[in-house]
């Protein structure tokens, strides 16, 4: 049973980091570097084949930590995640079947739009709280501004395109609960498997860009 709610984990950091894990040894060294320097939840993408196993790994190693599985887009892959005791569920995009899966599970899911009609079918499916990607691509904080106009019930995690330049941007919006990407594990330090500068890059993100106090209930 998930007791936790998608915004209240989007919410406990600010900054989600989006990570592509390639094996065990990566795995320990990222995710520990990301929890120790303050990111507890983390989003773990299907975009490896060891990306599930990933998943695993970290909820045996942290099973104080949040951790997601992200670029899932078909509902086999969703339950796969819930097998390997994902604690939510993030999807790049929207289809029917996974929204009416979703919908039916009591699983925390984010699924992703990129546009308003997205968004709307989104609504009809009783999901309020979305993934914007590409963030940067299809209008960043200008796009989720217009947007808080007509549709302010919803709130959203950006990701695409997001560093920790222009973060700021979009967490002082009312409608971001938190942003996401992939910024925080750059391949220059990845190669390198420079788990420090991960931790640093970690650790700033956790004490300068987790501006959600005024979002807290
Ligand atoms: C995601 O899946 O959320 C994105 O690939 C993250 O995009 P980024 O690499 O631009 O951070």
């Amino acid at each position: 049973m998930h007791t936790k709610t998608i915004d209240s984990i989007c919410k406990m950091n600010g900054v989600m980091p989006v990570l592509k894990l390639n094996d065990a040894q990566q795995t320990a060294g990222i995710g520990r570097a990301l929890i120790e320097g303050g990111l507890t939840v983390l989003e773990v993408t299907l975009r490896s084949e060891y990306g599930l196993s990933a998943i695993k790994q970290l909820k045996q190693l942290y099973p104080e930590a949040i951790i997601g599985a992200g670029t899932v887009t078909n509902v086999d892959q969703f339950k796969a995640c819930i097998d390997m005791g994902a604690d939510f569920i993030v999807s790049p995009g929207s289809t029917s079947e996974l929204l009416d899966f979703g919908a039916q599970s009591n699983m925390p899911f984010l699924p992703g739009v990129s546009t308003v009609s997205e968004i709307m079918t989104a609504m009809e499916f009783g999901f309020y709280k979305l993934k914007l990607f590409p963030a940067s691509i299809v209008g960043g904080p200008s796009f989720l501004k217009s947007v808080y106009g007509p549709l302010p019930q919803l709130e959203f995690c950006p990701t695409g395109g997001v560093t920790a330049d222009n973060a700021r941007d979009y967490l002082q919006l009312p409608n971001v609960m938190c942003v996401g990407g992939t910024w925080l594990t750059p391949p220059t330090l990845v190669e390198k498997r420079d788990w420090s500068g991960v931790k640093d890059l970690a650790r700033y993100a956790s004490s300068n860009l987790n501006t959600m106090s005024s979002y807290e209930s």
